[in-house]
């Protein structure tokens, strides 16, 4: 996007990700599905930064649901595999990204991840936590209605506790709890590879996002497609159940 372009549209401040296709990416090469996830993991690297570039306040990606563990079990080790590669190389970037005021944070449950990812997450977090330019979420073991339940669990705490009364609970409370706390919603949700559903990424927070769906399988998917969709949704007419 050019400077004047950019200057002349509202940005969403958060965008959401599914990056969905991997698996017919390869699929159409011959290639093993594990190639599509690399090919993908390089997709995510390339829109990670581009949306740092053009001044996107955060952006969340979807990775892995929590309904991806049905998958073989050799396609699931190659997805963690590449997830481990992410965070080694964001480790060794550190002031790289430091410089570019990136925060990374991990949403879902990391309770399932294996011990050595859950470190290497705690560590990006917390040496990351003080950045401000740009919030990237990364969505592994992630599901919505997992995350609700989460945050719901966390409130009948605090009841139990008798610390809050039932007819208390607002929606103040539900947010508060879930892994995306004190984040804006996201304003625009992308979803490539032609499938028109949000297969349980943020539906809470989804309640007045726009969405933006695309044919291209995510490997595929460029800087000028991330373009295409904000110029979109620069033209919608967010009600909000207003008039
Ligand atoms: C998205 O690509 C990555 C994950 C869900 C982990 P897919 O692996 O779902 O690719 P398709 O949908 O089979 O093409
Ligand atoms: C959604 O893709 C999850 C991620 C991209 C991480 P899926 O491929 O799992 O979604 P469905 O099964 O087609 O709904
Ligand atoms: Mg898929």
């Amino acid at each position: 996007m050019t400077k004047e372009m950019l200057e002349n549209i509202s940005l969403p401040r958060h965008i959401g990700i599914i990056m969905d296709g991997n698996g017919r990416w390869a699929k159409q090469r011959g290639l093993p599905r594990s190639e599509g996830h690399k090919a993908g993991a390089k997709t995510f690297r390339a829109i990670c930064d581009y949306g740092a570039e053009l001044g996107i306040e955060c952006l969340t990606f979807y990775a892995f649901s929590t309904e991806n563990w049905k998958r073989p079990a050799d396609e699931v080790a190659a997805i963690m595999n590449l997830f481990r590669d992410y965070l080694t190389e964001a480790e060794e970037r550190e002031e790289e990204n430091a410089v570019k005021g990136m925060r990374i944070r991990y949403i879902g449950d990391r309770t399932a991840l294996p011990a050595d990812i859950v470190d290497m997450i705690d560590k990006l977090e917390e040496n990351s936590a003080d950045k401000k330019t740009i919030t990237i979420n990364l969505a592994v073991n992630y599901g919505g209605r997992d995350e609700i339940l989460h945050a719901v669990r966390a409130v009948a705490q605090k009841v139990q506790a008798g610390e809050l009364k039932a007819q208390d609970i607002t929606l103040n409370d539900i947010d508060g709890n879930l892994y995306t706390a004190g984040l804006p919603d996201p304003d625009l949700i992308i979803r490539p590879s032609g499938e028109y559903r949000l297969s349980n990424f943020l539906i809470w927070q989804a309640a007045y996002s726009e969405l933006w769906f695309s044919d291209i399988l995510w490997p595929d998917f460029t800087a000028d497609d991330l373009d295409k969709a904000i110029i979109d949704y620069g033209k919608r007419n967010r009600r909000f159940g207003g008039v």
